[in-house]
């Protein structure tokens, strides 16, 4: 490894990981405002040493191609649906993300979206700023109870698991699906069962997303499953917004099939499907799940830490694909 390594980084990070990285190497900041465009990426990536990108630029193949001293990918993110891994691990490419440190805040925005839709908190305050308020009525705005009511969770990992761990504070019963069963003492502490999932979209009054994309959960939410859900129920998605066919939720959502959904993902992110911008009963937030000042510091180091670790020839913390290293 040259004296001074080259690092390519995506956007302008938080203090202290700016600072981090400026000390380990000479650091090529994209600091204009849009994205960057995939063309400035190959531009600048063949005498990179280290790459730190965000989820929303695509690491493919033809990127990959550019890189002739490439080291590492460090992604911001836990997902890294983004990155072509196995491109990357031919290349003998390490690929990092940023698991765990954003668990407890993503799991606050999943509850805040079902409370959210649950209270039809978007369309009161719609209601409200577009001056229709005109005093309490009886009947006005009127949503439903989240205490005592079940919570159906799809994907019982870190994220899954902590929002079980808020459905306590509301006396939920919660069931969930995942290849795996969660220990024994931990189903009990969080009054969690584990069902199959079309028993869990049967049962559940909201339904909550925190799956992995992966191809098996593609579209896992789409026709078939959205007609097994109650017409009372709500589906909530922070996970990766190709998990639900987002027309046939859309549709859904027009014909009163379902009471409602709240997204932070997308299908084709930043686009929404038209219909979901029209719909009142869906509450929509632009993937902003780990949006926290000091979750995003914490994201920012971790992938700074990944970068030095490969640069000093140590094993990184959070490697998505070990056998690049043997
Ligand atoms: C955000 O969506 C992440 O994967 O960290």
């Amino acid at each position: 490894m040259p004296e001074k390594p080259k690092i390519l980084v995506t956007r302008t990070l938080p203090e202290p990981a700016a600072r981090m990285l400026a000390e380990c190497g000479d650091v090529e900041w994209w600091t204009a405002k849009d994205f960057i465009p995939k063309a400035e990426i190959i531009r600048r990536l063949p005498q990179k040493h280290a790459l730190i990108c965000l989820l929303t630029e695509p690491i493919d193949e033809e990127v990959l191609n550019a890189a002739q001293e490439l080291k590492i990918v460090a992604n911001i993110a836990v997902g890294f649906n983004n990155i072509d891994v196995a491109a990357a691990t031919r290349r003998k490419i390490v690929v990092t993300n940023t698991p765990g440190v954003l668990d407890e805040t993503t799991a606050d925005l999943a509850f805040a979206l079902l409370l959210a839709i649950a209270r039809r908190l978007g369309e009161a305050e719609r209601f409200l700023r577009a001056g229709r308020y005109k005093g309490w009525d009886l009947d006005l705005m009127l949503g439903v109870d989240v205490y005592q009511k079940t919570l159906g969770i799809v994907g019982f990992g870190r994220i899954g698991r902590a929002v079980a761990k808020r459905a306590q504070g509301f006396s939920m019963r919660v069931l969930y699906a995942d290849e795996f069963r969660a220990p024994e003492e931990m189903e009990k502490s969080l009054n969690a069962s584990r069902v199959g999932l079309e028993t869990l979209l049967r049962e559940s009054d909201f339904v909550s997303l925190h799956v992995p994309l992966l191809p098996g959960t593609r579209h896992l939410i789409s026709t078939r499953q959205l007609a097994l859900m109650k017409p009372t129920a709500c589906l909530i998605n922070n996970s990766r917004g190709p998990v639900v066919d987002e027309a046939a939720l859309a549709e859904a959502l027009a014909a009163g099939r379902i009471r409602g959904a709240a997204l932070d993902v997308f299908e084709n992110e930043p686009a929404v499907h038209p219909t979901l911008l029209k719909l009142e009963n869906v509450v929509l937030v632009p993937h902003i799940g780990s949006a926290s000042v000091e979750t995003r510091q914490k994201m920012a180091v971790m992938a700074v830490e990944n970068v030095i670790a490969v640069l000093n020839g140590r094993r990184p913390a959070n490697i998505v694909n070990p056998e690049v290293l043997g």
